[in-house]
């Protein structure tokens, strides 16, 4: 292979630069071109495309966002859409693409490897909703995010004997709340696997003011399931906690990559070089037990979630 591009799709996440920057070095220190492709899938349909250099790269491992920017284009399903895209690509002699993004993105990413265009997908995403994989690349930065400001709601939580509703994201997936929750000492999380019993959590709030004497109460909750603001003023009038609800939103997907996800990124970003170099497309690249492997992207989209049972357990154990 002697051209790539690569792409960022879906949703940003902290840690895309630093991937972004590995792919591109690894690729021209084995005399590979490289060339980004602008926002996403919409810029390899329009042609927004450049080449990189060593020296583009530099400066951004430790940037949040994307250089290349994203976005997301559910027209890619189109296959019209898809046949505009490989033209682009094959006018610049570009033979394979590292496609960096969540589930939607790896899609589009098994589509074009089946148009002839070897692609390979890197897990970016602050959800850590891609089951082949123990991590995807920007949770460790977005948790870190939501520890931070759960460490300073607890403060006034205590002070001001509040309960705490803190709404965090995950698009469906509970991991973000689950370790936030373990890490920052929550008294409750719920999630898409714990389900939501509203009079049950009121009862247990109840119990933490009024048996466990609790001066402050953290409840860390994923998106999607509840409105949070309605639900702390039933908390107010249905506890001895007043109920305050702070939906964490966006900032969780800014700031700089901790040193977990820049070297995530680089070792992940080396991997997809290594494949393309062999020959190799359709794969997603994942961490498993530490050891950064290659999944099927067919064999990563069908896999069920994980239920994280042994760490809600773990968390109730804590509590
Ligand atoms: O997938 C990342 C994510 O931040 C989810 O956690 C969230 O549900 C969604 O994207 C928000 O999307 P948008 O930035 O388009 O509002």
């Amino acid at each position: 292979v002697k051209r790539i591009g690569i792409l960022t799709s879906g949703g940003d996440a902290p840690g895309m630069n630093a991937a972004i920057r590995a792919v591109t070095r690894v690729a021209l220190n084995s005399g590979i071109e490289v060339f980004g492709i602008y926002d996403g899938y919409k810029g390899m349909v329009e042609g927004y495309i450049e080449p990189l250099t060593k020296a583009s790269v530099g400066e951004i491992i430790d940037r949040g966002g994307t250089i290349l920017g994203s976005a997301r284009l559910p027209e890619f399903k189109d296959i019209e859409v898809r046949k505009k895209a490989v033209s682009q690509l094959k006018k610049r002699g570009i033979e394979a693409v590292v496609v960096i993004g969540g589930d939607g993105s790896y899609r589009g990413a098994l589509a074009l490897t089946e148009m002839g265009i070897n692609c390979i997908g890197l897990p970016g995403t602050i959800d850590n909703d891609i089951t082949c994989t123990d991590f995807t690349i920007g949770f460790d930065t977005a948790l870190t995010t939501i520890v931070e400001a759960v460490d300073k709601l607890r403060d006034t939580s205590s002070s001001h004997h509040r309960c705490s509703i803190v709404e965090v994201m995950g698009n469906r997936c509970g991991d973000l709340a689950i370790w936030a929750g373990i890490a920052c000492g929550a008294e409750i999380v719920i999630t898409s696997s714990t389900g939501f019993e509203e009079g049950e959590v009121l009862e247990r709030l109840r119990d933490f003011d009024l048996i466990k004497k609790k001066r402050h109460a953290i409840v860390v909750i994923s998106e999607k399931i509840t409105d949070v603001h309605q639900f702390a003023k039933k908390v107010s009038l249905n506890t001895g906690f007043s109920g305050r609800a702070t939906v964490l939103g966006h900032v969780q997907r800014g700031g700089s990559p901790t040193p977990s996800d820049r070297v995530l990124a680089s070792r992940m970003g080396e991997k997809a070089v290594d494949l393309l170099m062999q020959g190799i497309g359709g794969q997603c690249v994942s961490i498993k037990d530490n050891q950064i492997i290659s999944v099927p992207i067919e064999e990563a989209l069908s896999m069920p979630r994980e239920s994280r049972k042994r760490l809600l357990n773990l968390f109730e154990r804590l509590v």
